[in-house]
């Protein structure tokens, strides 16, 4: 052979060897993916445009019927790159249990651009550093701490807005509630009006971006108009909590402040480790929004289930009641409502506020049957996992009593995961159900629930969190008393 044909047939061996390295675990997902069943794929597409607003009922109605059509294991296509759907406990254990075998996946580094690189998107030994220093400020004692603002704002903004008349849209009372607990116990300050503020401004523009394949190249994607969007937003956000930030250094510095909300604690970091302030703005954003919608979804669908189910309110009330809540609230009050916190289970069962989170693997796994290969995008879909009829029997029904004491033994560890689990299980949980408990307990006390007619079914839409299409709206009549 010539030499020319033997440099070819070396350049030939030598390209297929390193596509094979490189390609090697897409491959091998592609290989799996090919065996497994799940939705009808459009060539070169995949199963994208699901995500599409428009698309949303087929979405929602895949989720609930996933283990019914496709078994244990779905697949999906994100354009060419294939997609694990897991939801079935066992498989979820193995996955979220360790983070040596699973990680952020690309969903996160887009997000960047809007919330910065808070513990929501951060990963590896970073991640590790921050959630190890900030997960004593959500110890419970400290949580407790911000029941009095909880409840004071709670019933400030319920007293002004909440009267008795029919078709209030409850999810915007909730919301206005949730944004202004969480500047006062994120940031420290009294917000009076929405408008002071550019948080409940934003918008995560994930889902549109990952329509538009192109702007996931980021050189591409930095020259984009919706760059040009989130970068703005993110540095509305930024500056705001800078100027915040800078005021209460001024006072911590003063002694006029003492370590009362999330922010004093962070700022603390700034002298005992090596945070940076630019890590500081970004954590308090990430609190800031990691904090809103998601529980915003929760409280208001509770209080359009409690609606929705007279006799199941009442019980709720009752509670109340016995606890020795109908004067002013406390926090040990709060504590024995273990109805009231069944109930909420049972809500974010069914209406998780965040259906899906996703990950990559970092290591091949053994999922039963199948091995998933190291590199493979998962999709933990925790609202088809909260409808697996053989870990929630009847599972369309509205059932709080699933969470009693007594049941609640039989619900497979995974099984339940409306905050994910393990070691990146949502740091805010017992935050979330502590102000859940509470602004739930200050309109029940007042007030009576009922559903409008023909609105008693919620119509969901999925941005990153669930949402009720056009609010939900409740009838509302003071309770004797
Ligand atoms: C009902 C309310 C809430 C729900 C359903 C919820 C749900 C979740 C879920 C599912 C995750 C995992 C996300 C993922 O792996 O991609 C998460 C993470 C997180 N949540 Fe929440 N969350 C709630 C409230 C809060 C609150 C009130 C805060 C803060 C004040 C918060 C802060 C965070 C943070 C910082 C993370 C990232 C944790 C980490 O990776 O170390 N969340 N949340």
């Amino acid at each position: 052979m010539e030499t020319k044909n033997w440099f070819w047939l070396l350049f030939c061996c030598l390209g297929t060897l390193w596509t094979y390295r490189h390609f090697k675990n897409y491959f091998r997902a592609v290989g799996l993916a090919l065996r497994l069943p799940g939705p009808k794929a459009i060539p070169l597409l995949g199963n994208v445009l699901l995500f599409l607003e428009r698309k949303n009922n087929v979405l929602i109605e895949c989720g609930i019927k996933a283990s019914q059509l496709y078994g244990s294991l779905m697949r999906g296509w994100m354009f060419w790159v294939p997609v694990l759907v897991v939801y079935e406990p066992e498989h979820l254990r193995v996955i979220l249990s360790n983070t040596k075998v699973s990680d952020k996946n690309f969903f996160y580094r887009i997000m960047h651009t809007f919330i910065g690189d808070g513990l929501v998107t951060s990963t590896g030994d970073k991640w590790r550093k921050h959630r190890k220093l900030i997960q004593p400020y959500f110890h419970i004692n400290i949580l407790e701490s911000y029941f009095d603002d909880f409840l004071q704002i709670s019933e400030e903004v319920l007293g002004a807005e909440l009267h008795g008349r029919n078709g209030v849209k409850i999810s915007r009372i909730v919301n206005d509630c949730i944004n202004k607990i969480l500047h006062k116990t994120i940031l420290g300050v009294n917000l009076k009006r929405d408008s002071e503020s550019p948080f409940r401004r934003g918008e995560l523009l994930l889902l549109k971006r990952l329509l538009k394949p192109w702007l996931l190249v980021d050189f591409i994607f930095k020259r984009s108009k919706m760059s040009q969007m989130e970068a703005q937003q993110n540095e509305d956000l930024h500056l705001y909590v800078k100027k915040i930030l800078d005021e209460r250094r001024t006072l911590t510095k003063q002694a006029k402040v003492n370590n009362t909300c999330l922010l004093d604690r962070l700022i603390e970091l700034l002298e005992t480790s090596d945070f940076s302030e630019k890590a500081i703005l970004d954590e308090a954003v990430t609190f800031m929004l990691a904090g809103q919608d998601s529980v915003g979804t929760a409280v208001a669908s509770c209080l359009f289930y409690l609606a929705k189910h007279q006799d199941i309110q009442e019980k709720v009330f009752k509670e109340i009641i016995d606890v020795g809540a109908d004067k002013r609230l406390t926090i040990n009050q709060l504590n024995q409502m273990h109805y009231l916190e069944q109930c909420i289970k049972e809500t974010m069962r069914l209406i998780p506020s965040i259906p899906l989170v996703s990950r990559v693997l970092t290591a091949d796994v053994d999922l039963g049957y199948y091995t998933a290969p190291k590199g493979t995008n998962i999709l933990i879909s925790i609202f088809t996992a909260h409808r697996l009829p053989h870990i929630f029997p009847k599972p369309l029904e509205f059932d709080p009593d699933r969470f009693s004491p007594e049941n609640l033994p039989n619900i497979h560890p995974y099984g339940f995961l409306p905050f994910s689990l393990g070691p990146r299980k949502c740091i805010g949980y017992k935050f979330a159900y502590i102000e859940m408990k509470t602004i739930i307990s200050t309109v029940i006390k007042r007030f009576h629930l009922s559903p409008p007619p023909q609105r008693e079914e919620l119509d969901l839409s999925y941005r990153v969190t669930f949402r009720a299409k056009g609010g939900i709206l409740l009838n509302i009549t003071p309770r004797q008393k």
